[in-house]
């Protein structure tokens, strides 16, 4: 089978945890690199808990520590991750150490370096894959695509227009949404229907489903019951299995001021998709795709 190479740009944070160890133990997928950015928690609790992330998982996959603040905005950070971004949890002293590279750098090493084209999958604000191509617009060739997480078409979750990951560096975002990159939006439309509870960490007793259990009560309001949206774990599953989704091509515009920033808006006529957004899930799918892969971990 030919393994999807992929680069995650991410800001663990509490779901980002957990889309990194199900990308892990897929086998469809290469993590090539991780690259980190300012985003849930300030950028060096982050980039520490990715090296936590890849300890605990006993991954040798590269870390670079990307952008500490958005494009023009300032980091305002993400309260419903907690302090460090990954409370509850006893992880061991990261064992490994990040690159010399910045994340930008080891994006563009990568590229340059890759026989095949790379698909990158950002699950957290835009801000180091705006940068990239900012720098390096000659290396659009070299991307496959841009499976992301953000945005929204049915309100938000920092207030009642925008995503935070959107939100959270807008600037970006419009960089990366008008960049003419093959680009699918998996957006709260989905994410907030895939939730992880009680109900499935229970059916897999290791050790991961025992990280996860503590780090997720410690998400939002932590309520096992109903489960906690994995947000970014949805990115993953649609690189592994699309058919649980229904994406459609649309015109989507993101707005970068006044008090609907960071909203992404559908535009409906005589414009050109730009995006391909995911607007349904198959949630018993993506329960049992998240079992069956947590059931493979350590
Ligand atoms: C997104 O924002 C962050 O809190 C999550 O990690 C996810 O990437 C959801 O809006
Ligand atoms: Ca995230």
């Amino acid at each position: 089978m030919r393994r999807i190479p992929i680069v995650i740009d991410t800001d663990p944070g509490i779901d980002d945890a957990a889309a990194l160890g199900l990308a892990f133990y897929r086998d469809e997928l290469d993590v090539k690199l991780i690259t980190t950015v300012s985003g849930n928690v300030d950028i060096h609790n982050i980039t520490r808990n990715a090296l936590k992330l890849v300890t605990f998982f006993d991954k040798d996959i590269p870390v670079a520590k990307g952008m500490e603040t958005p494009l023009l905005n300032p980091a305002l950070g993400n309260k419903v991750h907690g302090e460090t971004g990954m409370d509850g949890y006893n992880f061991p002293e990261p064992a490994r150490t990040i690159l010399k590279e910045h994340a930008v750098e080891a994006t563009r090493s990568l590229l340059e370096e890759s026989e095949e084209k790379i698909t990158l999958v950002p699950v957290g604000p835009l801000t180091n894959i705006a940068a990239l191509l900012l720098m390096y617009p000659q290396l659009k060739d070299k991307i496959e695509r841009v499976v992301l997480m953000g945005g929204s078409l049915s309100g938000g979750n920092v207030n009642g227009a925008a995503e935070f990951n959107i939100w959270a560096d807008p600037h970006a975002a419009k960089i990366v949404f008008e960049s003419g990159l093959d680009i699918v939006m998996i957006g709260l439309d989905v994410t907030l229907k895939a939730r992880i509870g009680e109900d499935v960490l229970s059916k897999s007793p290791n050790k991961s489903a025992e990280m996860f259990d503590a780090i997720f009560r410690n998400y939002r309001d932590g309520d096992m019951e109903q489960g906690v949206a994995m947000h970014d774990s949805c990115a993953i599953a649609y690189l592994t299995n699309p058919e649980m989704f229904t994406v459609e091509p649309r015109h989507v515009k993101v707005v970068t001021e006044g008090p609907a920033s960071g909203m992404t808006m559908e535009v409906f006529r005589n414009e050109e998709p730009n995006v391909h957004v995911a607007v349904g899930i198959d949630v018993e799918a993506f329960k049992e795709w998240f079992l069956g892969t947590l059931a493979k971990m350590v």
